[in-house]
């Protein structure tokens, strides 16, 4: 089963940009399943119904989102009712919406895990011991299992991947906005990326128009930050999942932008 992951979309430039790219990504990696990380697509904060809708229109799958879950509150009015949405599963009980959720498309099925890390991050539940409960119940129903890990913090998300090799098919961070460069497959057959980069405005701060944000560093000053407004880039990751035994025989990260990408 091919799947490709897209990062944190940003705003409008995200959305843009991923609605100008999903054909040129479905016919490169001819994916069988999309999932984007949707947590900044509206104005930098949160995700509301409208977006959500137009995002499955495109050819996207599955939603994961992260810290920003509940930014726009339009989020409450539609999230119980949307299984191919998920929020970080360590949240308190009682939270809103689902921490996983099975992603059919076709014939083909993939189960999909988000999980907030603790390190930089407001409090919540251990992420680990989260993963272990969540995955193991699903391993016994569905071989292909993607785990979207929102940290911050390079060593948690490693240390995930390596928790989870050999039980999840891909194990892809998000939350940085700064794709790194160490996609691989562990030794137990995980497909693993520490942070899949963000789809939105290039030339900003993590997607934020730069002005403002230089200012606050220099100034120590409060200032609200709008989405930067620039060229678009588009990160991500593309994995190949053997269907008989949930391992993954290919990652490649991807990662386009205005200047580099041809439209063919
Ligand atoms: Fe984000
Ligand atoms: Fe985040």
């Amino acid at each position: 089963m091919k799947v490709v992951f897209i990062g944190d979309i940003v705003g409008s430039v995200g959305r843009d940009t991923v609605k100008r790219l999903l054909p040129w990504i479905k016919d490169k990696y001819q994916p069988h399943i999309i999932i984007a990380n949707g947590e900044n697509a509206a104005g930098g904060r949160g995700i509301n119904a409208a977006i959500t809708r137009e995002l499955f229109e495109w050819g996207v799958h599955g939603i994961t989102m992260g810290n920003h879950t509940w930014d726009n509150r339009e989020i409450f009015e539609f999230i119980d009712d949307e299984p191919r949405m998920v929020r970080p599963a360590n949240l308190p009980p009682g939270t809103p919406g689902a921490g996983s959720a099975v992603i059919k498309a076709g014939n083909k099925e993939l189960a999909i895990v988000n999980l907030i890390g603790r390190t930089f991050l407001p409090p919540s539940d251990c992420p680990f011991r989260a993963a272990d409960e969540i995955v193991d119940e699903l391993r016994k129903k569905h071989k292909c299992i993607l785990v979207d890990f929102h940290a911050e913090a390079t060593s948690e998300k490693i240390a995930m991947g390596w928790h989870l090799d050999g039980r999840a098919s891909l194990v892809v961070g998000t939350h940085t906005h700064v794709q790194t460069n160490d996609d691989r497959i562990l030794p137990q057959g995980t497909a693993y990326l520490t942070d899949a980069g963000m789809t939105g405005p290039r030339d900003g701060v993590l997607g934020m128009e730069r002005e403002g944000v230089i200012r606050k560093f220099i100034t120590g000053l409060p200032s609200r930050f709008q989405v930067a407004d620039t060229k678009w880039i588009l990160s991500g990751v593309f994995a190949d999942i053997d269907e008989a035994t949930g391992k993954a025989v290919k990652i490649q990260k991807i990662r386009v932008d205005e200047d580099s990408w041809i439209a063919s």
